[in-house]
């Protein structure tokens, strides 16, 4: 959470609010209670109570309330290196009254990608951001013995025989997709991929039906909905009348009455698809029990969103990268035509498997860009680590984005250095220096998807256009979103001369 990020969230809910001035005068309330509260927190210095639990190194705050959120917020990697270098593995520091106990590195990662989720909780942090937007039933509303058992039912779905037929899909809507591009142009890569996705998700998770009703008024749904994944939900409490709450709200009631009336259809007919939407409507919990209508959109919604902005975010500094080093996408192009024959007929998924160097820029990008830059768990009981006790309450996290640049482990750490995956062991040492997916229980299940995809349709651009940077500009990181994108993600395209 960052300074710029709550003036922001301010910002907008004034903005927002404008039309309402006793709604305005509620949240200038909350907001002042909240703040009186955080600011009691924040004197509270944490202390050890006996003479063995030591509590980790915890970084002078420099304001009251606000604590570390400002230099934080500027730029969030900078600080936890320095923070690295300075106290070491296991570090604290308050954050607008809350405390953050931050792993670093693979070695104290451990704790957290192994621990049991009674003690590092993630419904504790996640669930007032997901439940509004996925609903009940599902992810981080239910026990968690049941949303892995959620995962194990959508991973059954998420299966080679799958990928097969998604892999034409793709191939179908980017063609059409990049028709709009025309031959040469300067054009928002991270919008054109962000609105890519959707389509080619929506066809390949929820259906033909669904994707075929995905129109301006559904993808307005999608972006209201997507709108109550903000620092705002986050910090606010839920009841506050906010416009943006109630949009989401809406869109969530619509988007399940669009879900429910597909699910009612395929539940009547005896013709059925194969895809992963017929999983969840036959198949059943350990115990006999069927998925219920609720629980199958909930779970389709959360499927679609959870890889979209890692997804579209990810293939856009995918194009960056290869847009700043030309030879890169040389490379990539004519490994296709290794693969796939100098006349790049349509693609199949065994091929988009066996194009090794992509798949390499791709790691690569996921190493300096990994979309989730920390994952993040709710101590419920305390925690000894090396010397250390973290207290309940801290909410500890792991930024895959360090662990990715460690000195120790990763050599050229800064470099965009594809050939590194070629090697068997890329990074030295520790078992967690890259977690792009996370590990452990609340591993990614997306992560097999997310790569055919993304190869896809980097294949099927890579055919279509060659691409530079735009008079050199290599996109900074925006850390005002919760997931960092570039900023100013425009790029440059002239279509390929087919030889
Ligand atoms: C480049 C793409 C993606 C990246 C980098 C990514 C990253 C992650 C990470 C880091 C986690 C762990 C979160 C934590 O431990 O707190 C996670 C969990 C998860 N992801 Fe992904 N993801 C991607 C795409 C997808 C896709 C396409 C889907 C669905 C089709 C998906 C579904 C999930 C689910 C269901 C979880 C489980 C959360 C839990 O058990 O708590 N992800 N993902
Ligand atoms: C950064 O992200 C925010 C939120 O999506 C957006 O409004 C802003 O325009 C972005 N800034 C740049 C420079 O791209």
């Amino acid at each position: 959470m960052s300074i710029v990020e709550v003036q922001q969230m301010v910002g907008n809910t004034v903005g927002q609010m404008s039309e309402s001035l006793p709604a305005l005068i509620l949240v200038t309330a909350a907001l002042s209670l909240t703040l009186a509260y955080f600011s009691k927190l924040a004197f509270r210095q944490p202390r050890s109570q006996g003479t063995d639990e030591k509590y980790p190194p915890h970084i002078p705050a420099s304001i009251p309330v606000l604590g570390n959120a400002i230099a934080f917020g500027k730029s969030p990697i900078e600080f936890l290196e320095n923070a690295y270098e300075k106290y070491g593995p296991i570090v604290s520091f308050t954050m607008v009254g809350k405390t953050f106990t931050y792993l670093l590195g693979g070695d104290a990662a451990a704790l957290l990608f192994n621990s049991k989720n009674g003690e590092l909780n993630a419904e504790d942090v996640y669930a007032r951001l997901t439940t509004p937007v996925f609903g009940k039933g599902v992810a981080y509303d239910v026990p968690n013995s049941v949303f892995l058992e959620q995962k194990k039912l959508l991973k059954m779905g998420l299966n080679i025989a799958h990928f097969k037929k998604h892999v034409e899909i793709i191939e179908e809507e980017t063609k059409e997709y990049f028709k709009r591009w025309g031959d040469s142009g300067e054009r928002d890569l991270f919008e054109a991929l962000s609105e890519l996705i959707v389509l080619t998700a929506s066809r390949c998770l929820h259906g033909p039906e669904i994707r075929s009703m995905l129109d301006e008024k559904v993808a307005q749904l999608y972006a209201d909905l997507d709108g109550g994944f903000t620092h705002a939900a986050w910090l606010l409490p839920g009841w506050l009348p906010l416009p943006s709450f109630r949009r989401r709200d809406r869109a969530h009631r619509e988007l399940k009455n669009i879900f429910y009336k597909v699910i009612e259809k395929r539940r009547q007919t005896t013709e059925k698809e194969d895809d992963i939407l017929q999983t969840l409507i036959d198949t059943t919990y350990k115990d006999g029990r069927s998925l219920n209508d609720d629980e199958i959109a909930g779970m389709l919604i959360g499927l679609l969103l959870a890889g979209q902005h890692t997804s579209s975010t990810t293939s856009a500094w995918l194009g960056f990268f290869l847009a700043q080093e030309r030879s890169l996408q040389d490379r990539c192009y004519s490994e296709q035509k290794d693969i796939c024959g100098d006349h790049l007929p349509p693609l199949s998924y065994d091929q988009v498997k066996a194009l090794t160097f992509l798949d390499c820029c791709l790691k690569e990008t996921l190493r300096l860009r990994p979309p989730i830059m920390t994952m993040m768990r709710m101590v419920r009981s305390p925690q000894k680590v090396g010397d250390y006790t973290i207290p309940a309450g801290h909410q500890v996290c792991v930024s895959p984005t360090v662990n990715h640049r460690l000195r120790d482990a990763w050599s050229s750490r800064l470099e965009f250095h594809p050939e590194r995956f070629l090697a068997d062991n890329p990074a030295a040492g520790e078992k967690f220096t890259y977690v792009p997916f996370g590990a452990g229980r609340h591993r990614c299940i997306g992560e097999n998807f997310a790569y055919m995809q993304i190869k896809t349709i980097w294949s099927m651009m890579l055919r279509l256009y060659e691409f530079e940077l735009v008079d050199g500009y290599f996109p900074s990181v925006n850390y005002t979103t919760m997931i960092h994108t570039p900023s100013n993600p425009v790029i440059r395209y002239r279509r390929r001369e087919r030889l």
